[in-house]
C-alpha cells in the first residue's frame, strides 16, 4: 500500500544524471510521480514530491572539461537552464529539489558512510569486473550481450550497446551479500514492495541467486569528482550509493534540527519511490539493503515503469531517439502532456509514442470530450438562466443515474490511484465524461428550452451536467490543472477553493450553491491548426 495512515504521503523521481538534455522519458517519470502526490494532496494528505538532479561521476567531469568548465558550474548552469525549466515546461508542483552537490546532502552522505562503517558494513577490498560506464554498474556475463556493427564480435552492455571496460580495483565494499536473505524475507513480508507484479517476480529471481558484496567507492586516481570516503581521503563514493541517498538527505536525515528530525519521521520511509525498471535493482534490492545495515526502513513501495518506446525502441538521447518535452507542450500545452502519457500508456508496461496517436487523443478526448462538454454546459447556462446556477426541481431516474456514475467514478479512481494504476484512474474518470456527454444528448436542453412549460426539467438537466462537471474539476485537477482551474474559475465561487476539494466528497451530489453566478469559459483544450498537428 502505498498510503501511510496518520502519515504523510512521500513520492519520490530518480534524481536525474544533470549532464543528460531532458527527453520525454524523464518528463513521464516526473508526471506520474506529481499526478500521485497531488491526487494525495487533494485527498487533504500531506503530500510531498521530491525530485532533483545527480551531478558526481566521471561522465560529468569530462563532458565539464569538454566544455572548459568546473563539474560544479558547469552543473549548476544545467540545472538552470534545463532541468528546472523542465519542471515548468510540465506543470510539476515538487516541494523540493535536490542537488547532489549540495552541503546538506553531502555531509549526510558522509554521516551514513561512516556508520555503515563503524558498524562493520564496509570493508577494504579488490575486484575485477566488468564495467559500464553508462550505467555507472559492475555487470555481470548475464547483462552482456553480442555487439553489433562497430561491436560485432565482442560483448557490450544490453542496456547501452556498447562494449564494458575491464576494472580492477581496491577499494571499499559495502556487505550486500549478507542482505541476500534479509531482502528475501522482507519482499515476502511486504508482497507490494515492489511493483508491478512482473517487476517483484524478476527482482526476487535475481536475488534469490545470492548477492555479491558492492564497490561503493572510487580511487582518486582515476577521477575525483565525488563525494569523499570520511575515513579515507584517497576515495571518493561510488556515485549510485551517494545518489540514492538523496531519498533521506532531503528531508533531514542525520541533521541536528529538532525541525528537521520531525520532517524526516514524519516522512520516511517514502509511500513510493517511482523509478523507471532499468533502475529497479538498485531501488529495490541496493536501496533497501542500504536502509537496514543504518537500521532504516525501506520505502513503502517501489513501483517500476516501463519505457517510452520511440519507433519501437526505448527512447534515449544517445541513441538520437530523444524528444524533448517542450517540443510537445509548445503546441499541445503541458496539461495535454501530462494527460496523454497517464492515460495511453499503463503505467508499468512500455508504451509507444506517436505525434498520431497525441494529436487523435487531443482532439477526440480532451477537446472533443472534455472541452466542449465543459464549454457547451457553461454557454447554456449563460443562454437560458442568465448564467445563474439553475436550481433541480427533482431528480429523475436519468439524473440519478448521473450521480451515480459521478460517484463510482470518484471511488474507482481513488481505488486505481492507491494501486498506482494512473491509467485506470483516468479511465474511471472518463466514463462520467462520456455519461454526461450522452446524458445531454438524450436531454436535448437546447429542445427544452423551447418551450417556457419545460423550464423547470431545463433547469434541472443542467443543474445536474454542472454538477457532474464540479465533479470532474476535482477529479482531473491532478493531472491536467491548467484546465481545471478555468473550469473552477467558470463555475464560480460557490464551493469554496479547488485546492480544498477532497477527493473523498467529490462524488456527492448537490454541493454548488444555487443562485451564483457563474464565470465565462474560454476554450480548455483549442483546436491545433492542421500543419502544427503532424511534426
Ligand atoms: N541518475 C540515475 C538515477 C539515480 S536515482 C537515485 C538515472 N538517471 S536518468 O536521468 O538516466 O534516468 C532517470 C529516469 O528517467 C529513470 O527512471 C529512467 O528510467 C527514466 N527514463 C529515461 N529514459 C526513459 C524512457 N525512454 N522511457 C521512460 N523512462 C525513461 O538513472
Amino acid at each position: 500500500m502505498p498510503s501511510n495512515p496518520g502519515k504523510s504521503f512521500y513520492v519520490t523521481t530518480p534524481i536525474f544524471y544533470v549532464n543528460d538534455a531532458p527527453h520525454i522519458g524523464h518528463a513521464y517519470t516526473e508526471v506520474a510521480a506529481d499526478v500521485l502526490a497531488r491526487w494525495h494532496r487533494q485527498r487533504g494528505e500531506n503530500s510531498f514530491l521530491l525530485t532533483g538532479t545527480d551531478e558526481h561521476g566521471e561522465k560529468i567531469l569530462r563532458t565539464a572539461a569538454a566544455n572548459q568548465s568546473t563539474p560544479k558550474v558547469w552543473a549548476d548552469k544545467l540545472v538552470e537552464e534545463a532541468w528546472l525549466p523542465l519542471l515548468e515546461t510540465i506543470d510539476i508542483d515538487n516541494q523540493d529539489f535536490i542537488r547532489t552537490t549540495e552541503p546538506r546532502h553531502e555531509r549526510n552522505v558522509q554521516k551514513f558512510l561512516q556508520h555503515l562503517y563503524d558498524t562493520g558494513f564496509i570493508y577494504r577490498g579488490s575486484y575485477e569486473g566488468n564495467y559500464c560506464v553508462g550505467c555507472e554498474e559492475y555487470k555481470t556475463e548475464a547483462d552482456l550481450i553480442d555487439g553489433q556493427g562497430d561491436f560485432a564480435g565482442i560483448s557490450v552492455c544490453a542496456i547501452h550497446s556498447k562494449p564494458v571496460e575491464k576494472l580492477q580495483e581496491t577499494n571499499y565494499f559495502f556487505k550486500l551479500s549478507e542482505f541476500t536473505q534479509p531482502l528475501l524475507d522482507f519482499y515476502e513480508a511486504n508482497p507490494k514492495f515492489i511493483q508491478p507484479e512482473s517487476a517483484r517476480n524478476e527482482v526476487v529471481a535475481f536475488v534469490r541467486r545470492g548477492l555479491e558484496d558492492l564497490s561503493i567507492s572510487r580511487s582518486k586516481e582515476k577521477f575525483d569528482w565525488g563525494i569523499d570516503i570520511p575515513w579515507d581521503e584517497s576515495h571518493i563514493t561510488y556515485v549510485w550509493f551517494d545518489a540514492l541517498l538523496n531519498y533521506i538527505t532531503a528531508i533531514g536525515y542525520g541533521e541536528e534540527s529538532a525541525e528537521l528530525q520531525q520532517k524526516f519521521a514524519d516522512l520516511w520511509p517514502a509511500s513510493v519511490q517511482v523509478v523507471g525498471k532499468d533502475i529497479l535493482r538498485f531501488h529495490a534490492v541496493i536501496w533497501p539493503a542500504m536502509l537496514m545495515a543504518a537500521g532504516l526502513s525501506p520505502a513503502n513501495q517501489v513501483f517500476g515503469h516501463g519505457w517510452l518506446l520511440v519507433g519501437g525502441e526505448k527512447m534515449s538521447k544517445s541513441k538520437l531517439t530523444g524528444i524533448a518535452p517542450n517540443q510537445i507542450t509548445d503546441t499541445f500545452g503541458s496539461d495535454a502532456f501530462r494527460y496523454y502519457f497517464m492515460k495511453a500508456i499503463a503505467f508499468g508496461q512500455d508504451g509507444s509514442f506517436s505525434w498520431e496517436d497525441l494529436s487523435a487523443r487531443y482532439q477526440a478526448e480532451l477537446a472533443n470530450g472534455f472541452g466542449n462538454l465543459a464549454s457547451r454546459v457553461i454557454a447554456m447556462v449563460h443562454r437560458y438562466f442568465d448564467g445563474v446556477v439553475p436550481e433541480e426541481f427533482g431528480l429523475e431516474a436519468v439524473d440519478l443515474h448521473v450521480a451515480e456514475v459521478a460517484k463510482a467514478a470518484a471511488q474507482n479512481a481513488d481505488a486505481a490511484i492507491e494501486a498506482v494504476a494512473i491509467q485506470d484512474a483516468l479511465n474511471s474518470i472518463w466514463t462520467l465524461v462520456d455519461e454526461l456527454n450522452n446524458y445531454i444528448t438524450v436531454q436535448e436542453p437546447w429542445v427544452l428550452a423551447k418551450s417556457p412549460e419545460n423550464k423547470e426539467r431545463l433547469a434541472t438537466v443542467l443543474n445536474t451536467t454542472l454538477e457532474g462537471l464540479r465533479v470532474l474539476a476535482v477529479l482531473l485537477n491532478p493531472f491536467i490543472p491548467k484546465a481545471t482551474a478555468k473550469l473552477w474559475a467558470a463555475l464560480g465561487d460557490s464551493v469554496g477553493e479547488l485546492a480544498t476539494q477532497q477527493i473523498q466528497n467529490a462524488g456527492n451530489w448537490g454541493q454548488l450553491t444555487t443562485g451564483v453566478t457563474l464565470g465565462q469559459l474560454e476554450a480548455l483544450f483549442p483546436r491545433i491548426e492542421a500543419e502544427s498537428e503532424t511534426k
